[in-house]
């Protein structure tokens, strides 16, 4: 393993005003964000989209650091046969590839998921590299029950220990083929629980996370932390300020990741494009952490780009724009130099 270039790379993810650009949605999710526009998930809509936002010259040099791709995506190329991996590298961005199968229910642990794709995985990695790949994404999803739910409350230690495992044999494999490790262990936002419930699990499994890494002799330093905001779920009736947001996220943050992880990349998980941006903001105006703390979103980079899209071709500039839009908002974020006013003007 070379730890000096695997640190490179990671640096570079995290470059100053600069994050990550989440489209590696699977045929099933990017079905249901096609769904909500009724454009037919194809494989040249798929292309058609997604080459849109590659072309984005503007926001992927100034702003994409990196691009997380799907299977399909990195052996896809644009309409003209220009490959998506060299589309991604013309404008001096990362390509990377999520390389996990999905979470399947964990046997024994109802209602929690273990993530799969560790069989095999070797090889596949051998293979994303020699496609361009330098980083990967593997994401863990851990659900919090009810609130008023005793018995059968999850996470248990169980699904937590498996998610956390998994994530460092899968991080070791990455680092032994030259490609970084980003660790997404996702702590779904959709429930009833209030933040206090999100920080205590969010502290458990990052701890978790840590410890299960340096077990499996992962580097962090060739690591990039891909984690979700300590937030109330949305069924909460008592939804927490953006300070109180970013200030517990920080707290646990420092609680938990060790500094030489060069760079926290956060997921935006369901909150909406302005609140995601406004909680990184805070954070890094805030500031007081020795990590980069920046963006790496899906639906909170790409839905307003999707909505002025529409799957039509003269939506096309409109659809740019948009995306020029949350990724320049975005970039200010992850510098705590965003502010309200900005909104809306291009
Ligand atoms: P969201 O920002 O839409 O949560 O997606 C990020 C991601 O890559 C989830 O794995």
């Amino acid at each position: 393993m070379d730890l000096i270039a695997l640190n490179k790379i990671a640096e570079k993810m995290v470059t100053p005003g600069q994050g990550i650009l989440a489209a590696d949605e699977s045929h099933g999710t990017i079905g249901k964000r096609f769904d909500s526009i009724h454009v037919e998930n194809t494989e040249t809509h798929r292309r058609d989209w997604r080459e849109m936002l590659f072309r984005t010259n503007a926001a992927m040099q100034n702003y994409i650091s990196g691009v997380i791709l799907f299977d399909e995506t990195i052996r896809q190329s644009a309409a003209d046969g220009t490959t998506f991996v060299d589309l991604i590298k013309s404008n001096d961005s990362i390509p990377g590839i999520k390389v996990d199968m999905g979470a399947k229910p964990l046997a024994g642990r109802p209602g929690e998921t273990i993530t799969e794709g560790l069989d095999g995985l070797r090889g596949r990695l051998a293979e994303y590299y020699t496609l361009g790949a330098r980083f990967a994404k593997w994401r863990a999803v851990i659900e919090i029950s009810h609130p008023e739910q005793y018995v059968g409350m999850t996470p248990t230690r169980g699904g937590i220990k498996a998610n956390t495992h998994a994530l460092a044999r899968y991080a070791a494999l990455c680092q032994e083929a030259g490609i970084v490790p980003i660790v997404e262990p996702e702590i779904l936002m959709g429930g009833h629980h209030n933040i206090e419930r999100c920080h205590e699990v969010t502290e458990l499994v990052l701890d978790s996370l840590y410890r299960e890494l340096y077990e499996q002799g992962v580097k962090l330093e060739g690591t990039i932390l891909k984690p979700n905001m300590v937030v109330a779920g949305k069924k909460c009736p008592h939804q927490p300020s953006a300070e109180e947001v970013a200030e517990r996220t920080i707290k646990v943050l420092k609680d938990t990741v060790p500094v030489s992880v060069p760079g926290i990349a956060f997921l935006s998980g369901g909150q909406d494009n302005e609140t995601a941006t406004k909680h990184l903001n805070m954070m890094n105006h805030i500031g007081g952490f020795p990590w980069k703390l920046t963006y790496s979103f899906g639906r909170a980079l790409q839905q307003s780009a999707l909505f002025a899209w529409q799957g039509k071709i003269e939506n096309y500039a409109a659809a740019q724009e948009a995306f020029y839009q949350r990724s320049k908002m975005n970039s200010l974020a992850s510098l705590g130099t965003w502010n309200q006013n900005l909104e809306g003007a291009a």
